[in-house]
């Protein structure tokens, strides 16, 4: 049985799922479409991981229905599991496995063969490894190990459930460049959970971002920083106690608030209108600048006004 291409890669319809006193996932209802990349944003205990793993058929909702490719999957698991590959928040591998071993004992599950596997660890850059035992891997090299073993069927479907959180700069550009390159067959549809808006942004075209089991917000990045239209911002920390109301009162100012520690953020409607003016009124308030930091309007800052916290929370 082949896919259907008319089915949605995923459609969601009223979906909950509740935890004795949590609701994980409260009444989601989304489709994703075939060749899709999208990232599910959100904090910690958003509902990220209780809705992926409802998706890869590991738990069952309370309530609502879940197709994936247009089937249920009630009736369909063998279907299901054939097109799905997927890598869980955490991986435990057999510390006793070498790699090559590891890539063996999955592929054995699918009969693939060999030619696969050797394939897979070059595509993952884990070939000089092929014999370490996964116990003595680096994060970065686990994570691609874990990202190998979700790509050895080549899913149509393919669920990443934080493939680089803790992961230093490097280790994460190498995890987004194995997905571009995947992105590039317009075969595989990605669903990614993340909690770096960079990385949303970078892979995704569609993101999602989620709260309390929620979608607050969803779209292309440009979308969602168009329809919010949240203006520009200013942060600073300011050498001596500010007239808060004095810089409110400025025209195109719009909002005052404290971030971190002693910093100011306005947000304002034009970066260039506006600085010149917070300047005279600083030197107005006889106030000299510690630091000074002008940007445009990010998904993280988005997401702070949608919420009230960060992201990384
Ligand atoms: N098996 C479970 N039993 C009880 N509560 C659970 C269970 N699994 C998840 N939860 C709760 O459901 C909520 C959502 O958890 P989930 O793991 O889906 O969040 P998440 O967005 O993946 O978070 P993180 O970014 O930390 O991975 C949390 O409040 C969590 O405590
Ligand atoms: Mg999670």
């Amino acid at each position: 049985m082949d896919i259907d291409s008319s089915a949605p890669a995923i459609a969601l319809h009223s979906v909950i799922k509740k935890f004795k006193e949590v609701t994980a996932v409260n009444d989601l209802s989304f489709t994703i479409g075939q060749g899709e990349f999208v990232a599910l944003l959100g904090p910690n205990g958003a509902g990220k991981t209780t809705l992926v793993e409802m998706i890869e058929g590991l738990q069952f909702p309370t309530s609502g229905e879940i197709f994936v490719f247009g089937k249920n999957w009630k009736g369909h698991q063998h279907f299901l599991h054939r097109q799905l590959g997927i890598s869980l928040q955490e991986t435990r591998f057999i510390d006793k496995l070498t790699v090559y071993e590891t890539l063996n004992l999955f592929a054995s599950f699918y009969n693939l063969p060999v030619e696969r596997i050797n394939q897979v660890m070059s595509m993952v850059g884990l070939d000089e490894k092929r014999k370490t035992y996964t116990v003595n891997l680096s994060g970065g090299q686990r994570q691609r190990l874990a990202l190998g073993v979700g790509l050895l069927n080549n899913p149509r479907l393919l669920l990443l459930d934080e493939p680089t959180t803790g992961l230093d700069p490097t280790s994460r550009r190498e995890i987004w460049n194995i997905l571009m390159d995947l992105k590039k067959n317009e075969r595989t549809t990605l669903i990614l959970t993340t909690h770096y808006m960079e990385e949303a942004s970078f892979l995704c075209e569609r993101i999602i971002i989620m709260d309390h089991g929620k979608v607050i917000a969803k779209g292309t990045l440009d979308e969602l920083l168009a329809h919010h239209n949240k203006g520009e911002i200013i942060e600073f920390i300011a050498g001596c106690t500010v007239n808060t109301d004095q810089l409110a009162a400025i025209p195109g100012v719009r909002s005052i608030h404290r971030a971190s520690g002693d910093k100011l953020r306005l947000i304002v409607d034009n970066i260039i209108t506006v600085l010149p003016l917070v300047m005279q009124e600083m030197d107005k308030q006889m106030c000299g600048f510690m630091s000074l930091e002008c940007r445009k309007f990010t998904l993280d800052d988005l997401f702070v006004s949608l919420t009230g916290r960060t992201l990384n929370d």
